[in-house]
């Protein structure tokens, strides 16, 4: 079965949630941005998805890195972020343009996220996109005022006199916010998690992606994970392109290849949610920390939608399974045998193979010959599917 839009901006919600902790505030955005575009005559399902996505360039490295570093990936948050320096800051929407321009549902509002932080005097209010950007930094500036948790008719008095008093927004954004902010019920849902999260997966459209829509998605995926440590810079991409190869050796046919490219390339995602200084710690790691780094793929499980996302596209299993070995000696599960199909083995002897051949903190990459040699010799079971004669 093939995926579509709304699984895809679930995805992503999760990702969102797991390692930047934003997903309250992107939530929040996403529900004004549709309200007020709404009122401007925008469509419903462009506004709550670029309302949702328009932060999503917080997920580069340098910044994901920079608030593990100083608060720890548990404590996360909205005001973690915004503490960060401002030079950072104003990245995140360049990066974040550029991630969605690689996503062809809205690759075309790429600017709106671009602009979303400009004030009036740099926008032209006869462009649609220019006054969406301004939609977004409004719905943005609300959201933050609402970060105290503040939930008196003061407070919502005080925030809708800012908003009117301001000249960071256009005419057009702040005649649309004063039409949704009349009414109470505004007040209540815009502060209920259960009532944003249904509010943006209602309104999520169900568009089929193409295998190429699927594999620029893998491609961003692929590009944050392993950008996020200099050790990884090739890791997801080395093991993605083997995999392929090692699928089409095998004969899987074009389509299921292409599978195997794409689950390749998301098998490492909950790395993005380890904490750096276990992914870079120079020496051997404790029990604790190795506990910790495994649950990487814990995380990717929950990333890409737990059991039953998986139980829909078996594709999902297949880069989940990469820490499981043969004899049942490996994680998260500890599956053998049966269990593990040819995809799946497929992207475990890649990802050992480029593993023992790249840097890591505490020892140099092997070559390739003495890498074949340790498979050959360590992991002979899990090469039985013949893959290995086939290199
Ligand atoms: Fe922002
Ligand atoms: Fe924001
Ligand atoms: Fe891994």
């Amino acid at each position: 079965m093939r995926f579509n839009t709304k699984e895809m901006y679930l995805l992503l919600f999760r990702l969102l949630q797991k390692v930047s902790k934003i997903d309250l505030h992107s939530l929040q955005v996403a529900y004004m941005s549709k309200s007020m575009g709404m009122e401007l005559g925008f469509s419903k399902h462009r506004m709550n998805v670029i309302g949702f996505l328009h932060d999503i360039g917080l997920l580069n490295p340098v910044q994901v890195n920079q608030v593990q570093r100083i608060h720890g990936v548990e404590n996360a948050s909205m005001r973690n972020w915004l503490a960060l320096d401002s030079g950072l800051q104003e990245n995140h929407a360049v990066i974040g343009s550029r991630i969605v321009s690689k996503i062809k549902d809205i690759a075309e509002l790429s600017e709106v996220v671009e602009k979303h932080h400009y004030y009036s005097m740099l926008l032209d209010p006869s462009n649609e996109q220019d006054v969406m950007a301004n939609v977004i930094h409004l719905a943005d500036t609300v959201s933050i005022s609402l970060i105290s948790g503040e939930r008196t008719v003061k407070h919502i008095d005080e925030v809708k006199q800012n908003i009117a008093n301001s000249n960071e927004f256009l005419e057009e954004a702040r005649d649309a916010f004063e039409k949704i902010s009349e009414k109470k019920g505004f007040w209540w849902s815009v502060v209920d998690e259960d009532t944003l999260y249904n509010e943006f997966e209602q309104d999520l459209e169900e568009n089929t992606l193409s295998n190429n829509d699927l594999q620029s998605l893998g491609d961003i995926l692929m590009y944050m994970t392993d950008v996020k440590s200099k050790f990884t810079t090739f890791h997801t991409e080395r093991i993605a392109y083997l995999s392929r190869l090692l699928a089409r050796r095998a004969h899987l046919g074009d389509e299921r290849s292409m599978e195997v490219f794409f689950a390749a390339k998301i098998h490492d995602l909950g790395k993005m949610a380890t904490p750096i200084s276990i992914l870079e710690k120079p020496g051997k790691l404790t029990e604790e920390e190795t506990f910790i780094m495994q649950r990487h793929i814990f995380d990717s499980f929950l990333i890409v939608g737990g059991r039953e996302a998986i139980e829909k596209h078996r594709l999902l299993q297949w880069g989940i399974n990469h820490h499981e070995r043969l004899d049942g000696s490996g994680y998260p599960w500890g599956r053998s045998g049966a269990e593990l199909d040819l995809e799946s083995r497929i992207i475990m002897l890649a990802d050992v193979f480029v593993a023992l051949t790249e840097d890591r903190p505490y020892r140099k990459g092997m070559s390739v010959e003495s890498s074949l040699d340790i498979i050959a010799l360590k992991y002979r079971a899990d090469c039985s599917t013949n893959m290995y004669s086939l290199s």
